[in-house]
């Protein structure tokens, strides 16, 4: 039996299967556990499941000397530093396959959402402000036959181009593009590729500036792939059409952020994987990569595998 530090409570029944097996103990306050508090949960933890909320680094690792294993409740390991945990021997497991369809879903619906500018017409529907039937009123864009890129083809980036084939896209993605000709001839432009030193503000005022003035950019991969400033300017001074983002940078935005001033923006709060199914099937591979982790067997879901 391992002492196991769970960083919130969780959808789903898994846990049980951990709580059967180790000594659990789950963070029960509605907030992340504060940078002191994780760290003196971890004093004595072996095991971790945590979440992207929680920033697991040398100085906290520094922190949990019986620390074996570490389970992330997320398919991104961006909140934690692997080049730490590797020259540690810690194994790190991540949640894949599982949240991909809910998160192209969530692409798909921010994309269409923004096209058909969704959240204004209801809003609009809501305060009365619907008098008659508009001819020239909540005008949109067209989904049918334009053109999407995407950028990072992976499980998410590609279960993204199966839906865009319904709608009759003209689909470019950068494995088969470079993001200047993506940028340049895309009407939507989605964003599916991990946050790395390499795409930290991917997306920056020069990638903007290549945009067309109609496009529309949809992110639900990490708000660092955005340089948001150059965002929120792009939107203001008309560069692109609007933006629809699941991700910010930092998370949650301040109160009275510019992002929730900026015209033609839909931001939603990270729900990407959101959906009763996955946020349990993703407590399931987490539980299953600790269980297998604490038994010294290779996880089943590693980081980067
Ligand atoms: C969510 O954003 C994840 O990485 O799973
Ligand atoms: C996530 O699962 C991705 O590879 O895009």
């Amino acid at each position: 039996m391992a002492t196991v530090f769970v960083t919130r409570a969780l959808p789903g029944d898994a846990l049980v299967r951990l709580r059967a097996a180790h000594d659990v103990t789950v963070w029960d306050g509605a907030l992340p556990p504060a940078p002191a508090a994780l760290r003196e949960a971890l004093a004595d933890a072996e095991g971790l499941l945590c979440l992207l909320t929680d920033r697991i680094d040398a100085g906290l690792l520094d922190a949990a000397p019986r620390l074996r294993a570490i389970a992330n409740y997320a398919v991104g390991t961006d909140n934690i530093d692997l080049a730490e945990t590797v020259a540690r021997g810690i194994p790190v497991g991540v949640t894949p396959d599982v949240l991909t369809e809910a998160t192209a879903d969530l692409a798909f619906a921010l994309l269409l959402a923004a096209a058909r500018r969704l959240p204004e017409a209801a809003a609009a529907a809501r305060e009365g402000a619907w008098r008659t039937w508009e001819p020239a009123g909540w005008l949109g864009t067209d989904v049918d036959g334009a053109a999407l890129g995407i950028v990072g083809f992976g499980r998410i980036g590609r279960a993204v181009a199966r839906r865009a084939q319904g709608f009759r896209m003209v689909v470019r993605s950068t494995a088969d593009s470079t993001l200047e000709e993506l940028l340049e001839l895309s009407d939507f432009v989605s964003l599916h590729c991990p946050l790395t030193a390499g795409t930290r503000h991917l997306i920056d005022a020069a990638a903007l500036a290549r945009m067309r003035p109609n496009a529309i950019l949809v992110n639900t991969a990490r708000g660092g792939v955005v340089d948001q400033d150059a965002l929120i300017a792009a939107l203001a001074g008309g560069a692109i059409a609007g933006a629809a983002i699941d991700v910010t940078d930092p998370e949650p935005p301040p109160p009275g952020d510019p992002i929730f001033q900026t015209p033609n923006l839909i931001v939603v709060p990270h729900i990407g994987s959101a959906t009763r199914s996955a946020r349990a099937r993703m407590t399931e591979l987490a539980v299953e990569n600790l269980l297998a982790g604490l038994d010294g067997r290779p996880m089943p879901h590693p980081a980067g595998g």
